[in-house]
């Protein structure tokens, strides 16, 4: 059988920490590029000669062309740039929307069957633009942001009850900003609503700490975002599609009408598995959680609206 082939796109901090999980799980061979001459190179080959000593048998290279990573059967694009002070938000959206464009030309001219996982900011729209330059059907792009979000949610809950992080299931709907949705309604720990385990004000706080978990990491480091957990959850999705896991995990997905919406990416639960993203999975939602999500949505398509291709 042939090996399956990842490429990653952007070999910073997300870029090379997906790659590191991606062969600790030997999840196929692995691809990096990068527009820095010689950290791609570096940075394969440094994670190449781990491989006897944590026992995972993949091929590991780097590059500054494509030529790399013809025939990719997944190709995730973490290359952009993060906000900088004195910049605007449009300032990012405008330059991180050409390198995902010109990133996502390049990659269909060489894997024009690929799946796409965009993890680049701001991800609702960025991964956008990916769909459109690629002219992929709906189910092979979609964006990582709700595992990364929930992953936060459900280890601050975990710390709050002093409980094991592997009882808790979260639920976070929504764009990948400051007005995500956390949906305590529909979060449980071993089974047990969270309501019913914790006052609403120590919720909240947790729900707020969760909206604000990208900054809080960038406040620590001051100079780099978070790049371990979204390393491992971006894995976590190619790894639901190489191996036809069929996982129901919370995804930027582009939206048909479901929720209400049509033609964005807005973070809802998604089935995914070897076709991709094979089926979104509509609940329920209160008049309080519909607020919250509109008003999320809305500031997704106040971003896109203003992106010029
Ligand atoms: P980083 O700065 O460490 O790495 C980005 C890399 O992209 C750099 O090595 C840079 O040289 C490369 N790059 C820039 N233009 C390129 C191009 N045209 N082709 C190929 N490579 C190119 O940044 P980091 O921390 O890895 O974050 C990457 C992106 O992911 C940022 O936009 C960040 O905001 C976003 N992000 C999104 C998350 C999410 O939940 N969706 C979570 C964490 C980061
Ligand atoms: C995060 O949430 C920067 O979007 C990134 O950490």
């Amino acid at each position: 059988m042939r090996r399956q082939k990842l490429t990653i796109v952007g070999a910073g901090n997300v870029g090379a920490t997906a790659a590191h999980w991606a062969v600790a799980k030997e999840l196929g061979d692995v691809v990096l590029v990068d527009v820095i001459e010689g950290l791609p190179q570096g940075k394969a080959l440094d994670l190449q000669q781990a491989g006897p000593i944590e026992g995972f048998d993949c091929r590991v290279v780097g590059s500054n062309s494509y030529e790399e990573t013809r025939d990719s059967d997944l190709v995730i694009i973490t290359a952009g740039i993060a906000r900088k002070p004195g910049m605007t938000r449009e300032d990012l959206v405008n330059t991180n929307t050409g390198i995902v464009k010109t990133v996502t030309e390049q990659v269909m001219k060489y894997s024009p069957n690929a799946y796409l996982i965009v993890v680049s900011n701001p991800l609702d729209a960025m991964v956008w633009v990916a769909r459109k330059v690629s002219g992929l059907p709906r189910q092979r792009v979609v964006g990582m942001a709700g595992v990364l979000d929930t992953a936060r949610f459900r280890t601050f809950i975990a710390l709050e009850l002093n409980v094991s992080v592997e009882d808790v299931f979260a639920f976070v709907l929504g764009g990948h900003g400051d007005l995500m949705v956390p949906l305590p309604r529909y979060t449980t720990v071993g089974g047990v609503p969270l309501p019913a385990l914790l006052p609403k004000a120590r919720i909240d706080a947790l729900i707020q700490r969760t909206r604000d978990g990208g900054a809080e990491i960038v406040g620590l480091l001051k100079t780099a975002s978070a790049f371990f957990a979204p390393g491992a959850a971006v894995i976590q999705m190619a790894e639901a599609i190489l191996r036809d896991k069929k996982r129901v995990l919370p995804c930027a997905a582009y939206l048909e009408g479901e929720y209400g919406v049509r033609g964005y990416y807005i973070g809802v639960p998604v089935k995914l598995g070897a076709g991709g993203m094979e089926q979104v999975i509509e609940i329920e939602l209160n008049q309080e959680e519909w607020t919250a999500f509109d008003a999320s949505v809305a500031k997704v398509k106040e971003v896109v609206d203003a992106i010029k291709l």
